[in-house]
């Protein structure tokens, strides 16, 4: 009979062969797979809604060499049945592409051979929110890269001075559902109200600034959600309010991504064996 030590140590040598082969086969795959590079460009692209999103996706060999001849690249989206592009033999391959995507996708063929393959979509609707999985081959490079793209809604805000002295803020296109902040120029935030309107699904934004405003003053509006920041700054003059907005994009949103960071991780390991 085995005593308790010998079960002990039989087991930590399985342990560490077991271990060992892991990281020989981790190995093994991680230069068999190194045939060049294929990578996405932005892995979370956040879309606005009805307008084009580019999902950014290039391949390079591993010598550097910059020409490639007879690629071919096909664009999938997880849980939609067909393809979303596919472009071989120096031509579309539209046989298979899903509905969805009809007229809505295209590569950029004049690029492709200097190692472009990112997908233009036009016109951008909720449910093309999702994970799209660009996968490339050719002669000196094979391989797939993941790209998130996040469907948001979102628009700058128009500045308005009532005639009783409160600035207003309207943002037309917002989803999902933002927060409004208001901000003087020493960064202390001001009361506000806000009203949202859910038109078929898009929220309609209406703030208004509860105190009055001081002439020359600069205002800071933030209309924010998970995936989008809107940056207002809006200068009160005697004759008009000058504003400027610009976006922040949260590419690595919430807890959300991070869980999906992990479940990649799983899938990928599991795929390759
Ligand atoms: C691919 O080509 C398009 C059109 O010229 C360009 O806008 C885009 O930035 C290019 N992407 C890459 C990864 O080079
Ligand atoms: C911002 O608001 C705080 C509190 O109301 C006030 O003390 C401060 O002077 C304001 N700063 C500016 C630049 O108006
Ligand atoms: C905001 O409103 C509350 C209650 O209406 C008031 O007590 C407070 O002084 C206001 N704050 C500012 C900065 O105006
Ligand atoms: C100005 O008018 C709006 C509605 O027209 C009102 O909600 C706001 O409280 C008013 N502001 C002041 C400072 O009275
Ligand atoms: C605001 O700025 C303008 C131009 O600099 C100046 O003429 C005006 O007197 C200022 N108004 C106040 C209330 O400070």
């Amino acid at each position: 009979m085995a005593s308790i030590g010998q079960i002990i140590f039989g087991s930590m040598i399985c342990l560490i062969v077991v271990m060992s082969g892991i990281i020989v086969f981790i190995l093994a795959i991680a230069f068999s797979v190194s045939q060049g590079t294929v990578e996405s460009i932005s892995p979370t692209t956040v879309g606005n809604l009805d307008d084009d999103v580019m999902l950014g996706c290039r391949f390079l060999s591993n010598t550097g060499n910059g020409q490639f001849s007879d690629v071919s690249i096909t664009w999938l989206k997880d849980s939609v049945s067909g393809v979303v592009y596919e472009y071989k033999n120096k031509a579309a391959q539209l046989q298979t592409q899903n509905a969805q995507f009809s007229n809505r996708a295209q590569l950029f063929p004049d690029s492709i051979s200097t190692g472009n393959a990112s997908l233009l979509l036009r016109n951008i609707k909720l449910e093309d929110d999702g994970v799209y999985r660009c996968t490339v081959n050719a002669a000196k490079v094979s391989g797939t890269a993941i790209v998130t793209l996040r469907v948001a809604a979102f628009s700058a805000p128009t500045f308005t001075e009532l005639t009783n002295g409160s600035l207003s803020a309207v943002a037309t296109k917002w989803f999902p559902q933002p927060e409004v902040n208001w901000y003087n120029q020493s960064g202390q935030i001001l009361n506000s109200s806000t009203s949202f309107f859910n038109i078929a699904g898009i929220i309609h934004v209406s703030s208004l600034l509860q105190d009055p405003v001081k002439e020359n003053e600069t205002y800071r509006c933030l209309i924010q959600n998970s995936l989008v920041v809107a940056v207002s700054e809006a200068t009160v003059t005697a004759h008009k309010v000058a504003q400027s907005t610009y976006f922040i994009f949260n590419a690595a949103s919430t807890k959300k991504s991070c869980l999906h960071l992990l479940v990649t991780v799983l899938i990928l390991l599991y795929g390759v064996r």
